[in-house]
């Protein structure tokens, strides 16, 4: 029964959510009985903070330092939430984004590992053995504590503290992008939902979720390092840590942030259609990568990523971010391009709209309950049917850095080897496969944090595609017109 999750997630922020319906049952029964006795405390819960907010302690203190010095990769610290059974073997995700001396912070454990291969420091847990416990496991309740204990560990000049699963790969660069729009002297608290409706509806909307990655500035971090504790005990009904956190949020009256670029992945199956169609967001995070097939078609899930991870060393900002554009053909046909950058890129052989392509296919399923939907975003119908309706799949091959001589960056893409067995059909499809080996996605200047606006100015890029010749399509990036 797909409805159980074994994948031993004792140390996640996000608790393995997938527990049989009984078990879901009890939570919100128990979770009504907890919220009816709460609310008839609601005093007591919404007292002033008896401790005044202190100076933070940054080095950036007045606003033309904080606009003079825009946040970077240095002013974060990650709060990895680990353990010694599940951390070890995750290793190599964290080796994909963690940079020895660049990147800071610790993966937190219950205690000391056989072996680590993980680059990340590791700290011991400071005491979580006292609390109440009631839907929470030990693990959420220490897990919960992570940013008192990274808090406490003095690191400075930070600006952020970061708080993400073993299992959560971070794109710092993005990261940092994403929260210098903010000003990290008041309290904020940053994240992003479930995709799964399901979940956001039996847990919170209003939280972030943790695997997804959870941002906290200087001054909430501060305020939460010293009331944790007591939240744990008033919110031990809760079954994960994220919630705890949550709930400790809201007592100090602040409420997410959404970033649509941290992504809990709370789903299951094939997660091309919802990366290949991203929203106009940097890419922050990517979590249960071991619950969804591997991002490539025949490649191991590291293989996957550190693929990925190329066109990310490329240009950070640009990587998944989606643009499409028609294309004229011979005979008066015309085909339709979907590029997710530095991932794929999918040709129709028929006229599609720019809406319809930026929709995410539904090539995958709910978190729980393994349905067909709701998500948190609209979705398209899974590949057809009729494979002449299918797109052909390009797939990231290689990337180049911008060129200092000529300013582009490059990206190739090419077909499966399962589409190049494919053949067969005589249709608009088959003529795609024939006519196109390779696709090559030329783009000038690296992107900028600014295109992704602060709402109003925020502009999508389009793609032109220009014949290469010799079964090579070529796409350049550009203003729509
Ligand atoms: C980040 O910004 C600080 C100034 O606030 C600067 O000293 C530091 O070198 C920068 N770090 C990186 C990695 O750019
Ligand atoms: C990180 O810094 C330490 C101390 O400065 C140094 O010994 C170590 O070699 C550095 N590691 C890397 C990977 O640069
Ligand atoms: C820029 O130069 C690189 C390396 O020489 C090359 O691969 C790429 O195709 C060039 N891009 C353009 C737009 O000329
Ligand atoms: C899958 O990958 C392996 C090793 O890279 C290769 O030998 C094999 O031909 C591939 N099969 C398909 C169907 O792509």
């Amino acid at each position: 029964m797909p409805t159980r999750d074994h994948s031993g997630h004792d140390s996640s922020f996000f608790k393995p959510r997938a527990a049989s319906f009984r078990t879901a049952v009890s939570f919100i029964f128990i979770l009504s009985i907890s919220l009816a006795f709460y609310s008839t405390r609601t005093a007591f819960l919404c007292r002033p903070d008896p401790n005044p907010p202190l100076p933070s302690s940054s080095s950036s203190s007045s606003p033309a330092v904080f606009l003079r010095s825009p946040t970077n990769v240095s002013h974060i610290a990650f709060g990895i939430g680990g353990s010694a059974s599940t951390t070890p073997g995750r290793g190599g995700y964290a080796g994909l984004w963690w940079k020895p001396n660049v990147t800071r912070g610790y993966v937190f454990l219950d205690k000391e590992p056989d072996r680590l291969d993980a680059e990340i420091p590791h700290r011991l847990s400071s005491d979580w053995t006292r609390f109440r416990t009631g839907g929470a496991s030990d693990s959420a309740l220490r897990i919960a504590r992570v940013v008192a204990d990274l808090f406490s560990a003095g690191l400075t000049d930070v600006r952020w503290f970061v708080m993400g699963d073993d299992d959560t790969i971070f794109f710092p660069e993005n990261l940092a992008t994403v929260l210098s729009r903010y000003d990290h002297r008041k309290m904020i608290y940053v994240g992003g939902n479930s995709e799964s409706v399901e979940q956001n509806a039996l847990h919170a909307y209003g939280m972030a979720f943790g695997g997804g990655g959870i941002a906290i500035s200087y001054p909430l971090a501060e305020r939460l390092s010293r009331r944790i504790d007591g939240c744990l005990n008033r919110y031990h009904y809760f079954y994960g840590s994220d919630q705890m956190i949550w709930a400790c949020v809201q007592e100090l009256g602040i409420s997410l942030t959404r970033e649509s670029g941290f992504h809990q992945m709370d789903i299951r199956g094939d997660p091309f259609g919802f990366l290949a169609a991203h929203p106009m967001a940097p890419l922050v995070s990517l979590h249960h990568l071991d619950h969804v097939n591997p991002l490539f078609p025949n490649r191991t899930r590291l293989d996957s990523l550190s693929i990925l991870m190329k066109a990310y060393g490329a240009d950070p900002l640009r990587t998944l971010q989606h643009c499409s554009c028609s294309a004229a053909r011979r005979r008066g046909r015309k085909w339709s391009i979907s590029v997710a950058w530095g991932y794929a890129v999918q040709i129709y052989p028929f006229p599609m709209a720019p809406h319809e392509l930026a929709t995410p296919m539904q090539t995958f399923l709910t978190w729980r309950t393994w349905k067909d939907g709701p998500f948190t975003f609209n979705t398209r119908p899974p590949l057809a049917a009729d494979p002449c309706r299918r797109p052909v799949v390009f797939y990231l091959k290689a990337a180049a850095a911008i060129d200092r001589n000529n300013g582009s960056s490059s990206t190739r893409y090419g077909k499966s080897a399962e589409e190049e067995e494919r053949g067969g059909k005589e249709c608009g499809r088959s003529e795609v496969a024939a006519e196109v080996e390779e696709v090559v996605v030329v783009t000038a200047a690296a992107m900028d944090g600014a295109e992704f606006g602060l709402g109003s100015d925020r502009r999508r890029q389009c793609c032109e595609a220009v014949d290469g010749g010799g079964g090579i399509m070529r796409i350049r990036i550009a203003t729509c017109v």
